[in-house]
């Protein structure tokens, strides 16, 4: 039976592919992004595309009332940021505030607003798309400070999540889909869209398989903290 999944910043890269993956096996997709109007692609897919900024917190609560009494299966927490802060120097209140709001502190919050229609759902799943540079363990090259600490900041938030939901029989992940060409990643990156969202949806599809709160590569492997 088909299942409902909501992907943040799903207008362009990642996001994107994962409304138009799942849409191809004929999942249920409430996709969401900043500017609606100008989705064309998403659109295309088939999903229903809603509006959400995640660094506003009144957008998020008013994303969630508008689903009423929904059920969600899957949240896949997509939306993110990459970083300016190369060195120290580069380092700003404003820029690292920016960083740490949009990839750490918004996706446990749009899992807040959301937990009332996730505890409706079959699955119960959340999956919170992180990166092998939140890694403090293979952190030995420094750089991208604000975007480094934002993906640890959401691993232990995840961390603390999965402790909390386990009881009601929530699963929620963080995963790292490799280094991807999209605007982000850019053209040099190793893997297309294609290859990683088909790559993390298997691992998602089998995610009872792993501990609830791992922090796994997009081919489903452990990864260290
Ligand atoms: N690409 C890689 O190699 C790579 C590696 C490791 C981790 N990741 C992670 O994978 C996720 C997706 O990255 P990507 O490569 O697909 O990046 P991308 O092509 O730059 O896309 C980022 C997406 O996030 C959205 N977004 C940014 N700020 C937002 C906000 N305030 N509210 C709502 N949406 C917002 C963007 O929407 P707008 O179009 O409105 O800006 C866009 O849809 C991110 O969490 C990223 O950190 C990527």
């Amino acid at each position: 039976m088909a299942a409902t999944y909501l992907v943040t910043g799903a207008n362009r890269g990642i996001g994107l592919e994962y409304a138009k993956q799942l849409r191809a096996r004929g999942e249920t997709v409430i996709a969401t992004c900043r500017e609606v109007e100008k989705a064309t692609e998403l659109k295309d897919t088939g999903a229903e595309v809603h509006a959400l900024d995640v660094a506003s917190e009144a957008s998020i609560t008013e994303f969630a009332k508008g689903l009423g009494d929904r059920a969600v299966d899957v949240l896949i927490n997509n939306a993110g940021v990459s970083s300016t802060s190369k060195s120290l120097a580069d380092c700003t209140q404003e820029e690292l505030a920016r960083v740490l709001l949009i990839n750490s502190i918004a996706p446990m919050l749009v899992t807040k607003a959301l937990l009332p229609h996730l505890k409706r759902g079959t699955r119960k799943q959340v999956v919170s798309i992180s990166s092998q540079l939140g890694s403090i363990a293979n952190n030995t090259g420094g750089s991208s400070y604000g975007y480094r600490a934002s993906k640890a900041a959401l691993n232990q938030f995840n961390r603390s999540l999965s402790a909390e939901l386990a009881p009601l029989g929530f699963h929620t992940l963080c995963m790292h889909p490799g280094w991807v060409r999209t605007d982000m990643g850019g053209p040099n990156a190793t893997l297309s869209t294609e290859e990683s969202v088909k790559s993390m949806l298997g691992v998602i599809d089998k995610a009872r398989d792993v501990a609830s709160g791992s922090f796994l590569n997009f081919d489903g492997k452990p990864l260290p903290w």
